[in-house]
């Protein structure tokens, strides 16, 4: 009868599955001092979107377009964190956290975008800053996480060139306001997304589908304000405030489909595009991957362009790219089987450019409730160990890792299966060589998941988005997390 089970069980695919699922567990603990942190965005959670002198941001903007978000919904509320921090403040403490990564909302301190700040806005985020530092919880600082300010969209955004300045400006407020207090700044979080799903297929704001153009223009411009804005705290303000600028780049870990070369290639290509793209120029040689430079010039040419759809840094703009960062901020969320598909040269587009096919292993990862997003704890060991490989061995933070679910259930054992095997995974790359120096939970609490709306939670702690004013409640994984916190890692 055993075997007719084993079968029956085999038919279905559970066997091979639990190659995956039976990762074992290695016990150890994380360096003295390592940082554990849960992360918000300004625009997921703080809601009052027209409070206080805030001006539209391109997702005000978004989200009015009908069509563009899946259940409808807006920011306008969302976990009404304006109003709500000191609760939010709360939960961190109960977690045990030593950092809280927050993003300010550009519209909100500098209305216009650019010349007069706003006092209001400027005090929510000291009022927030000030009740961290009395909880014992440090900030760990975004700048832009996607709210661009709406009027600076209308002189074209990020295809501006301008817009290097506009940030610079910007960011020198930031840092003389609050720069005393914050020890881990980011620029740009995730300007992959930004670029190609911002201004390429247009599946997040400003919702411009123009790829294979915009989108390299969307990221050159992301990455001479990164450098601006790096350069500028290391010459007026790292002296006496003596804090850590990065990037938080997001990257899957790409799987080659097979041993041959072809796949092998493909699969680094995948990774050169997605995080070499922005980890070049930074950690690298001050330039973009050469592979990116080839293939779209050739492409280019093929398409009859007199020059190249990747734009060209100066020589100035090289040198102050390289090097621009004190620390590697990585979201990691999942992974992709690769494999190479020759697409067409005349073709106009990010995703052909680079002449790879990617999918992920239905049947033996768990999904969850983003489609983007399934579960394979092992990929992170390896996307941290090609980090360590390519940009020789930097000090990374985790900025981002979590798992969405549909139903909020406050028992969510597959969240805490998730934080298990993907923490545990990143002590192995530790114990591997990586350099990794801290690790932040997506998300403190159930919030705004942009063009998903709020059909996908990936919080610690529950929100009733009917009455998000109710109290979060926190999930089982809330709790989970605050005891590998409390052991500073694995003890058996
Ligand atoms: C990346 C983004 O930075 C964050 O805003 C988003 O909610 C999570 N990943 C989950 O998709």
């Amino acid at each position: 009868r055993a075997v007719f089970i084993l079968c029956f069980l085999s038919c279905f695919g559970f066997l091979s599955r639990g190659e995956f699922i039976d990762d074992t567990i290695t016990y150890g603990s994380f360096p003295p001092g390592f940082i554990w942190a849960a992360a918000t965005a300004s625009y997921q959670v703080e809601g009052a979107w027209n409070v206080d002198g805030r001006t539209p941001s391109i997702w005000d903007t978004y989200v009015r377009t009908p069509g563009m978000i899946a259940d409808g919904s807006t920011g306008d509320d969302a976990c009404l964190s304006y109003y709500l921090y000191e609760q939010d403040i709360q939960l961190l403490k109960n977690m045990g956290v030593s950092h809280y990564r927050f993003s300010i909302s550009w519209s909100r301190v500098i209305p216009n975008g650019v010349g007069e700040s706003n006092p209001l806005g400027i005090q929510y985020y000291k009022n927030l800053i000030a009740a961290l530092k009395a909880a014992g919880i440090k900030p760990m600082v975004t700048l832009y996480h996607w709210d661009l300010p709406q009027v600076l969209e209308d002189q074209g955004g990020w295809q501006n060139p301008d817009i290097a300045t506009w940030f610079e400006a910007y960011a020198d407020l930031c840092f003389e306001q609050f720069g005393a207090d914050v020890e881990y700044w980011i620029t740009f979080n995730e300007p992959w997304c930004q670029a190609y799903l911002g201004y390429g297929t247009g599946s997040k704001a400003p919702g411009i589908t123009e790829s294979g153009t915009k989108d390299y223009i969307a990221a050159h411009n992301q990455l001479r304000s990164h450098a601006k804005a790096y350069r500028l705290y290391e010459l007026k303000y790292k002296q006496t405030q003596n804090g850590k600028v990065g990037i938080t780049l997001n990257i899957s870990w790409a799987e080659p489909e097979d041993n041959s070369t072809a796949s092998i290639d493909a699969a680094e290509r995948s990774l050169q595009f997605a995080g070499g793209w922005f980890a070049n120029p930074i950690w690298g040689n001050g330039d973009y991957p050469q592979v990116m430079i080839d293939l779209i010039a050739r492409k280019s040419t093929a398409a009859g362009l007199p020059q190249s759809r990747l734009p060209v840094f100066t020589e100035t703009e090289k040198t102050e790219l390289r090097g621009s960062a004190d620390f590697f901020g990585l979201n990691f969320y999942s992974s992709e089987i690769a494999k190479e598909e020759l697409f067409d040269d005349t073709l106009v587009n990010y995703s052909t450019d680079k002449d790879v096919a990617t999918y992920q292993d239905k049947e033996n990862w768990y999904g969850s409730a983003s489609s983007w997003l399934r579960i394979t704890p092992w990929g992170i060991r390896r996307m941290l160990n090609w980090i360590k490989n390519r940009y020789n061995n930097p000090d990374v933070i985790i900025t981002e890792n979590g798992l969405s679910d549909r139903n909020g259930y406050l028992d969510d054992s597959m969240r805490i299966y998730y934080y298990k095997y993907y923490i545990n995974n990143v002590l192995k790359a530790i114990q591997d060589g990586a350099n990794v120096i801290g690790y932040t939970a997506w998300s403190l609490m159930d919030n705004f998941e942009w063009e998903r709306g709020y059909l996908e939670r990936f919080g610690m702690h529950y929100v009733n988005f009917t009455d998000p004013a109710k109290p979060r409640v926190p999930k089982s994984s809330a709790n989970y997390y605050s005891r590998i916190i409390q052991k500073n890692g694995f003890v058996p």
